[in-house]
């Protein structure tokens, strides 16, 4: 069956850094970056140049070193803006200035604080700018769902005269519903005969959980381009998910008569290193990726899942990458056994890394009596996303139960001096944190917490991910154990080094 090409437009990099706490530096951009050119997305929006000299040069690295996707960066119809952005895209084999504006009365009035005419010519002449530059030039209708119908066909007529190549519709606020947003599109086709010369393209956020929904029935109605991002990450409740939109289109060919040239088993990985580096976890039943998307627990699924797959599955975990690893290693497997492993799950560590990781692996082996596949990741996970450690962790002790108060030692390394103090608290972790507060001599304020078992069994390894506010700024942090207390402690020890990464 003929199909219709769904370009994949993926904005994890700046709608998705826009997450307290996900912001990331130049070297792991790169690193998602090159990840996003495997999985094959055609264009990766890859940050907001103007936002931070930081962030134009990390756009501006992505752009050097990214060969097959466009790279895109996004910038407000300000002519700063436009100049920052072109120097930050223009190494790009495909280089693309994404210009956005404001559509809707609430968003010209309230926020731009303009009438609608000025706000026309001012988007007229930036795409203008941006054309004088860049012959790829996206342009934004912010807030397109709750804009004046009239008003969003002048302004999109008005573009592509002037020359923008992407007319993308955003539903900023995740307010539309599958059925009005599908019949947006519609509409918009009909009005304006220019659409037919350009890509028209959408953009949906996820505040009523309907992301996904609005960009499918858009990519029905005609739409040629989606925005969205790995894990559903962005702005608020989120943007549409890649992986979801991707293996909708795959598995319901029939309905949308529509495909990607996404690498569908590149999504796992993808998905694992944009959480890893972000620090967002992905949430266990999330559609495709979490850890529970294949998991098949009543007894009736799985007598259904053993007599024929296809009884309670609609896609298979291999196709969206997910392998399902036997071989266990214990204390006793040596560095080529380990390094085999980390091989088969895609894991090529440089020397030095992989020392680290292997001495992880002794250490949490030896309190463990088997390190699974899944152990094994997050011992590599947590060791990559280190940052240079201004404290490291040595040790800790815990005294606590229901009769006692929550007492908690910990000992750290600040360069050669050892340092150890203790502190009671309302529960271990509480103890915990504020003694490492003490050592260190900074208060955090704990946004978030989050701990989970990598495997299951009752020596599972632990994996807490913290979000922490230091000093007015969020930054995230890491840890796995055996023991979940002390899987904290590094969790936010991790948070602090990087504040101090940051600071210092
Ligand atoms: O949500 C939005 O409208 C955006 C635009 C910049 C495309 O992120
Ligand atoms: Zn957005």
């Amino acid at each position: 069956m003929a199909t219709r090409k769904i370009k994949i437009f993926d904005t994890t990099l700046r709608d998705g850094e826009q997450v307290p706490g996900a912001k990331l530096n130049a070297k792991q951009k790169l690193e998602i970056a090159l990840q996003l050119e495997r999985l094959g997305v055609d264009v990766i929006e890859a940050g907001f140049p103007c936002s931070s000299p930081g962030d134009a040069q990390a756009v501006k690295n992505v752009a050097q070193e990214v060969k097959k996707s466009t790279i895109a960066g996004l910038a407000r119809a300000v002519q700063q803006d436009i100049d920052i952005c072109w120097e930050s895209v223009r190494p790009a084999e495909s280089p693309r200035i994404h210009v956005f504006l404001g559509a809707s009365d609430i968003h010209v009035q309230k926020k731009l604080r303009m009438d609608r005419e000025k706000a026309l010519n001012l988007a007229v002449e930036s795409v203008k700018y941006a054309k004088s530059f860049c012959s790829d030039v996206e342009y934004s209708t912010e807030d397109a769902s709750r804009t004046d119908f009239e008003y969003l066909c002048h302004v999109i007529e008005a573009v592509i005269k002037v020359g923008a190549t992407t007319i993308n519709v955003p539903d900023t606020v995740g307010y539309a519903t599958p059925d009005e947003f599908g019949d947006l599109i519609v509409r918009l086709r009909e009005s304006v005969p220019a659409l037919d010369k350009v890509t028209l393209s959408v953009h949906c956020h996820n505040d009523l959980g309907l992301a996904v929904a609005n960009s499918v029935a858009a990519i029905r109605n005609g739409a040629q381009q989606v925005e969205c991002t790995i894990n559903g990450i962005g702005e608020r409740a989120g943007n549409a998910s890649l992986e979801e939109i991707v293996m909708t289109l795959r598995t319901r060919q029939t309905v949308f008569q529509a495909h990607t040239d996404i690498n569908t088993k590149e999504i796992y990985r993808t998905s694992r290193m944009v959480s890893r580096l972000m620090n967002i976890p992905v949430q266990p039943n999330k559609a495709i990726v979490g850890s529970n998307a294949f998991a098949h627990s009543s007894g009736i699924h799985q007598d259904g899942i053993l007599k024929d797959r296809r009884t309670y599955e609609i896609m298979k975990p291999e196709d969206v990458g997910i392998k399902e690893h036997t071989m266990v290693l214990t204390a006793r497997s040596g560095r080529a056994a380990v390094r085999h492993k980390l091989k088969d799950l895609g894991f090529d560590l440089e020397k030095e890394m992989f020392e680290r990781v292997f001495q992880r692996f002794i250490n949490v082996a030896d309190r463990k009596k088997e390190i699974t596949a899944k152990d094994l990741s997050s011992i590599v996970e947590v060791e990559i996303s280190k940052v240079p450690e201004t404290y490291a962790f040595l040790g800790m002790q815990i005294m606590s139960g229901n009769q006692t108060t929550p007492l908690s030692s910990v000992r750290l390394k600040k360069g050669d001096e050892v340092i150890t103090d203790a502190a009671i608290g309302n529960g271990p972790v509480d103890a915990t944190y504020r003694c490492i507060e003490r050592l260190i001599g900074h208060q955090g304020k704990l946004l978030d917490y989050d701990l989970k078992a990598i495997t299951t069994g009752k020596d599972a390894l632990g994996e807490a991910m913290v979000r922490v506010e230091i000093e007015g700024r969020v930054y995230s942090g890491l840890g796995t154990s055996p023991d979940v207390i002390e899987a904290s402690a590094r969790a936010y020890l991790n948070a602090f080094n990087r504040y101090f990464a940051n600071n210092v």
